[in-house]
């Protein structure tokens, strides 16, 4: 019986570094309000021209790859998760492929928002359990502060999000003690309008126009407080519902990587489950919250701070838009 374990980690954020004092200049806002309520200080934007969300996914696998000590033909797929993709159609996934020289492989983009790296590496789980591919890469990259309004029309979002990219890379095992565990994903339509990005979906017969953009409908909306009450619900359940599938418990978890959604939602996450400062790791501080990216991304950024040893048990876990959420549970 193969299964998957995580060979390589790696990631790429843009040069641009956005404190909570320069969003002052933009908005009313102040950096008091935005630590107190969400931990970050600061966050990354993008420059056009210079970093598009397939390059930065390019990057952290090039990263990755080269942790892993593996070559880039010996990639047999990709699964990229991003809201953000270059196109609107096609998705990123090929232009990685692109980049990377890797023509005729598959590539899959993965559309699940805060739980988009979850979902890529339970699909790319699946592929190498079954013995279809040894190799995949799996991305997450974002650029949202082009689709945020830097503004106070938009500062109840625009404070939070932020760009960056995360990838790894997976590797078949037979190795019954290595890698990942198990993965669990869910998902619940039912609050699809809550955090969303209407325009330019296909609903409407025109799909965007300058009456839409004045009256601000062609940014995203967020009811945030529902968005957290379910949140700090759905995050504990999905990490128990993992452990209790490998029969081990909250003691067991070496690190836990909470998709950085905001400091206070990890906050709450440790203390329900009873953990200690060192079994969690955080770095929205530094970026926001880069939705699919910010799992890889903090990731890679724990292993080369030297949190994540060799056998240590690692746990992933993601919620956001949709409603959709899951976790990951990993022998490194
Ligand atoms: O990635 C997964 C998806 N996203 C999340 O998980 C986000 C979940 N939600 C949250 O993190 C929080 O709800 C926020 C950080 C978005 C907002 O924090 P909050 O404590 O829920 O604030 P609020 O929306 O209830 O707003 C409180 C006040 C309002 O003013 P009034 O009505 O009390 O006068 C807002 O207008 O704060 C105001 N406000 C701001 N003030 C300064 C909203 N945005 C800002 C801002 N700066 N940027």
């Amino acid at each position: 019986m193969f299964h998957s374990k995580i060979a390589g980690v790696g990631h790429y954020v843009p040069d641009r570094v956005v404190t909570n004092q320069e969003l002052t200049n933009y908005m009313e806002t102040s950096d008091a309000w935005i630590q107190e309520r969400t931990g970050i200080k600061e966050r990354r934007f993008f420059e056009e021209g210079v970093d598009t969300v397939s390059g930065m996914a390019a990057n952290a696998s090039k990263m990755a790859l080269e942790k892993a000590g593996i070559e880039i033909k010996e990639i047999e797929m990709i699964v990229f998760a991003t809201l953000s993709p270059d196109y609107a159609f096609p998705g990123s996934g090929v232009l990685l492929q692109r980049i990377l020289g890797l023509p005729g492989i598959p590539a899959l983009d993965i559309r699940q928002q805060c739980a988009g790296f979850i979902y890529a590496v339970s699909v790319a789980d699946q592929f190498i359990k079954s013995g279809t591919y040894k190799t995949i890469l799996v991305v997450g990259s974002e650029i949202q502060s082009n689709i945020m309004e830097i503004s106070d029309r938009g500062r109840n979002m625009s404070v939070i999000f932020g760009d960056g990219a995360g990838a790894v890379v997976l590797q078949q095992t037979s190795d019954p003690d290595k890698g990942i565990l198990s993965t669990h994903i869910h998902a619940d339509g039912t609050f699809a309008e809550e955090l969303m990005l209407e325009h330019p979906g296909s609903k409407r017969k025109e799909r965007f126009n300058n009456e839409m953009a004045a009256k601000g409908e062609l940014l995203p909306v967020m009811n945030g407080q529902l968005v957290f009450k379910h949140a700090v619900q759905r995050f504990p359940e999905v990490i128990k519902e993992a452990l209790d599938a490998n029969r081990l418990s909250t003691a067991d978890i070496d690190l836990l990587i909470p998709h950085q959604a905001n400091l206070r939602i990890a906050e709450y996450i440790q203390k329900n489950l009873g953990l200690r400062d060192d079994q969690v790791f955080n770095n929205i501080q530094k970026y926001g919250n880069t939705t699919a990216a910010s799992i890889p991304l903090a990731l890679s950024e724990a292993f080369i701070e030297g949190r994540i040893k060799e056998g240590d048990l690692i746990c992933m876990a993601a919620f956001g838009s949709g409603f959709v959420w899951g976790s990951a549970l990993v022998r490194w």
